[in-house]
């Protein structure tokens, strides 16, 4: 990438306020609106299973559960297959040694502070597409000093979150890039002088609009190996400007009416767009995140059950960071009441088509969804598994009621997108196999030598059918956090990326940190969240009875107790704990076609940038945590894609704490530029 580089003369590096995240203040504020440094908003009494006496009378259930879980081809029977136990032990002697595990055969990356993404050795990267750079057709070229809406609207988008990449051929040359840009940091996007976060002006809160959405971008492997943008006709940029079709059970609800919009089937625009998931079918689906933020003067509502709804999700008191009430009023939560419910969906995207209309999804509920990626169930229907990312928030899986027709051809992507807007949508309850008393909140394994157990899949609605005391279907879908609460689900530490692996058929979940768990008045450890304070979060696996996506129980462990190796509260599948990377505040996940399971983190509570992991799931090498990539100073590190032959990595928030006129990062251009948030990827160079 060269040209269209603004330089200004850096400042001194900062050190970076953090916050209890991990992250920066600055990133903490535009990103969720120090969502940490506010109470969570899950204040709800419902039961887990961390009871002492809940846990203790009930064990005899969760072995025989384990038992059946066995028979029925949970992860006993996926051993026998798979290879070793979790707790097999591995002579320290032999471990790592022997076969190279097909997929992660690379040098690990040290923890480091670099501004720069460093690659083991032996690969290449290049920068794909950044913050400015062309999208559309006749898109201007970047300029930061000179830049509009109207510019905006046509070039990549800022913080990129999720990228997914839709095959375009059979060779796995070309794809359909789509990436989110989940928020914007508007202190570094305007040139020294020209930003007042006090009184931002119409066209800069309008450039923020336009820098939020979604970018779709034709890419092409490259003789070297690495991805470009190719320009084509399917360049597309989606903003908050952007019209989408409201779909499923609560198109039409009283709830979702504005009034720009009495119909309640049209919305203006996607926001937080943080990561998603690419369908069988070839759309993309991608989770509204932290909407809450950019709403004002909650506080200012007086009818007590609204009230109770818009602090259940966090929706903003008093004035935003962003100002953008100022020049909208939908912003403002008093005048535009029903506006906030129209966010916080799923949404899909058809980038094969640049002239569909995008969708909201209401069946698959409203919360700050982190993602959305799909697992066919063994009679042919789809199943979407999905996290609420806040501290104590639930696990959800929704599953339709209409067959998948496989293929990607236009009829197939309608009849399976229609899917998503009929069926069944549950919430997670895990309960562990041990006495509540051996979880001590230290991280130390209890004796059963894991952490795990059974779960159960809570039906909360399905069509105009509510399963939930007090709610209408209606009031499930659009309230769906306050409905889980009701109905009993596992307030889990802060549920991200949830994914299935398509080698294995297990699922898995990151659980990126939660420093309140275990805090006077807050949910207590359970076996499924075992630490007090956990800073460095956990990954889950499960597997579905039966290896049906739609069954309505499972198996559970923990794969990883990140961390330190060299602490004690840490646990990497019973692998040995002094071959394996530190791993801190997992985030989004992905397999490769070997099935190893590749993590991305998110506020790396270590103190050493963020980065990109691999580790092998079943095997001797269960639990091998490998460093394969880390990103600039200041980064957290999204959308992983892992091929045979080349990996791509969202950079999102390069140089978070700085400004313009003190960047704390000048990648990916170097010298004095500014840091643009950019795609990378990353290729192993030919021997
Ligand atoms: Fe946008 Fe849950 O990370
Ligand atoms: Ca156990
Ligand atoms: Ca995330």
């Amino acid at each position: 990438m060269t040209g269209d580089q603004v330089s200004f003369t850096p400042g001194r590096l900062l050190p970076l306020l953090t916050h209890p995240s991990g992250r920066a203040a600055t990133t903490c504020l535009y990103r969720c609106g120090n969502q940490c440094a506010h109470e969570a908003p899950n204040t709800s009494t419902n039961t887990y299973f961390g009871d002492v006496v809940q846990a203790v009378s009930r064990r005899g259930a969760f072995k025989a559960g384990a038992v059946m879980a066995a028979a029925a081809g949970g992860f006993a029977a996926m051993n026998a297959l798979g290879g070793a136990t979790a707790t097999a032990a591995v002579p320290p002697a032999l471990a790592g040694r022997g076969r190279p595990v097909p997929g992660t055969d690379f040098t690990p990356v040290p923890p480091n502070r670099a501004d720069a993404v460093v690659i083991p050795d032996g690969w290449a990267q290049n920068v794909v597409i950044r913050w400015g750079d062309p999208v559309v057709p006749g898109a201007p070229e970047f300029d930061i000093a000179r830049q509009t809406a109207a510019a905006q609207a046509k070039q990549f988008g800022y913080n990129n979150d999720f990228v997914g990449l839709v095959p375009q051929d059979r060779q796995g040359k070309r794809f359909l890039m789509v990436v989110n840009h989940e928020y914007t940091t508007e202190t570094q996007m305007f040139p020294p002088g020209q930003y007042d976060p006090a009184n931002p002006t119409e066209e800069q809160v309008k450039i923020g609009w336009a820098a939020h959405g979604l970018s779709v971008v034709l890419v092409e492997k490259q003789r070297d190996g690495g991805l470009s943008v190719v320009p084509s006709h399917y360049g597309r940029r989606i903003t908050l400007d952007t019209t989408f079709e409201v779909r499923g059970p609560a198109a039409g609800s009283q709830y979702l009416k504005t009034s720009a919009d009495p119909t309640g089937t049209k919305v203006r625009g996607t926001q937080n767009n943080c990561s998603g998931g690419v369908t069988p079918w070839g759309t993309v689906l991608s989770g509204e995140e932290n909407f809450h933020q950019y709403f004002a003067n909650s506080d200012k509502v007086t009818d007590p059950a609204e009230r109770a709804r818009l602090t259940r999700y966090g929706i903003g008191k008093g004035t935003t960071t962003r100002k953008w009430e100022r020049f909208d009023k939908r912003w403002d939560v008093p005048s535009e009441p029903n506006e906030v419910n129209r966010f916080g969906w799923v949404v899909e995207i058809d980038p094969n088509d640049p002239d569909s209309t995008p969708v909201k999804h209401t069946a698959l509920g409203r919360f700050k969804h982190e993602a959305a990626n799909v697992k066919i169930t063994a009679d042919g229907r789809v199943a979407v598994y999905s996290g609420d990312d806040e501290r104590f928030e639930y696990i959800y899986k929704f599953v339709s009621k209409g067959k998948y027709k496989p293929g990607t051809s236009a009829h197939a992507r309608r009849h399976n997108s229609a899917l998503l807007d009929e069926g069944t949508l549950y919430v997670a309850k895990f309960t562990g196999d041990s006495p509540a008393g051996q979880i001590d909140g230290t991280g130390k394994l209890p004796a059963d030598g894991e952490f795990d157990g059974r779960g159960e899949w809570i039906p909360l609605v399905s069509g105009n059918k509510s399963f939930v005391d007090g709610f209408t279907a209606e009031e499930v879908y659009v309230f769906t956090r306050q409905a889980a609460d009701k109905a009993g689900a596992t307030k889990m530490d802060r549920p991200e990326d949830i994914e299935p692996n398509p080698v294995n058929g297990r699922i898995y979940a990151a659980l990126t940190n939660n420093t309140d768990r275990g805090a006077a008045g807050k949910a207590g450890v359970d076996e499924a969240n075992p630490r007090v304070g956990n800073k460095n979060g956990h990954i889950l696996e499960w597997a579905e009875d039966r290896d049906d996506a739609a069954a309505t129980t499972f198996s559970w462990r923990l794969l990883l107790v990140c961390g330190d190796p060299a602490t004690a509260d840490t646990y990497f599948g019973g692998f040995p704990k002094d071959q394996v990377s530190p791993i801190s505040c997992p985030d989004n996940v992905a397999f490769d076609p070997y099935g190893n399971l590749w993590i991305a983190t998110d506020g790396n509570a270590l103190g050493t940038n963020d980065g990109l992991f691999s580790v092998p799931v079943d095997g001797p090498e269960r639990g091998q945590v490998k460093q394969f990539l880390t990103v600039p100073i200041g980064a957290e590190t999204c959308g992983p894609n892992v091929t045979s032959d080349f990996v791509t990595v969202a950079v999102q928030h390069p140089g978070e704490g700085g400004t313009v006129t003190n960047p704390q990062s000048h990648w990916p251009d170097g010298g004095s530029n500014l840091p643009r948030p950019a795609v990378v990827s990353v290729w192993r160079k030919r021997r």
